[in-house]
């Protein structure tokens, strides 16, 4: 493994800096396919190259329910119902949830009160739903399009590392 990780991505060029931490996470989970320490280094990667975040981390999609999983920051909610939430909407969908104000979303489940927005990734193999990838920022509309096109590709990225 190697264990060179850049700190110093330049967000003020987002799909440069998506693209160069997507690098870092081949390299970061190259020769481990164990789920939890695959997510675990996922997270950390994500907490460390991201700006503005107060929680990231996974919930697993277990007997028809999401569980939380790795995760940076605060403790939080520890089981989720899908279609419940930002995470179980994405999950109930199999598609990106971007929410821009956490407190207009019907049925947002608040775990850290300084959260304002969020961004769930559900993570799928082929048709099957292993979980999500849940950010939250405290800063308003914190996620756009470009931060969907390059979590999506961390969430493959981390899907394929599980499988080979
Ligand atoms: N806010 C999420 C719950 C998970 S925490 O943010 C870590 C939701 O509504 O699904």
């Amino acid at each position: 493994m190697s264990t060179h990780v850049s700190h110093h991505h330049d967000f003020s060029n987002p799909d440069a800096a998506y693209a160069e931490l997507a690098r870092d996470l081949e390299a970061l989970l190259a020769g481990e396919r164990d789920l939890i320490a695959n997510a675990a280094n996922t997270a950390a990667l994500i907490w460390e190259a991201l700006p503005d975040l107060n929680w990231t981390g996974f919930y697993l999609y277990k007997s028809g329910e999401l569980v939380l999983g790795p995760f940076q920051g605060k403790p939080a909610c520890v089981r989720i119902a899908l279609g419940k939430g930002v995470c179980g909407t994405a999950a109930a969908r199999r598609a990106t949830v971007v929410v821009e104000d956490v407190h207009a979303f019907p049925g947002h489940i608040a775990c850290d009160s300084a959260s304002n927005s969020e961004i769930v990734v559900p993570l799928m193999r082929g048709a099957e739903l292993l979980g999500v990838l849940d950010l939250d920022s405290p800063k308003h509309a914190r996620f756009g399009a470009a931060d969907q096109r390059g979590l999506e590709a961390l969430a493959r990225i981390f899907v394929e590392s599980l499988s080979r």
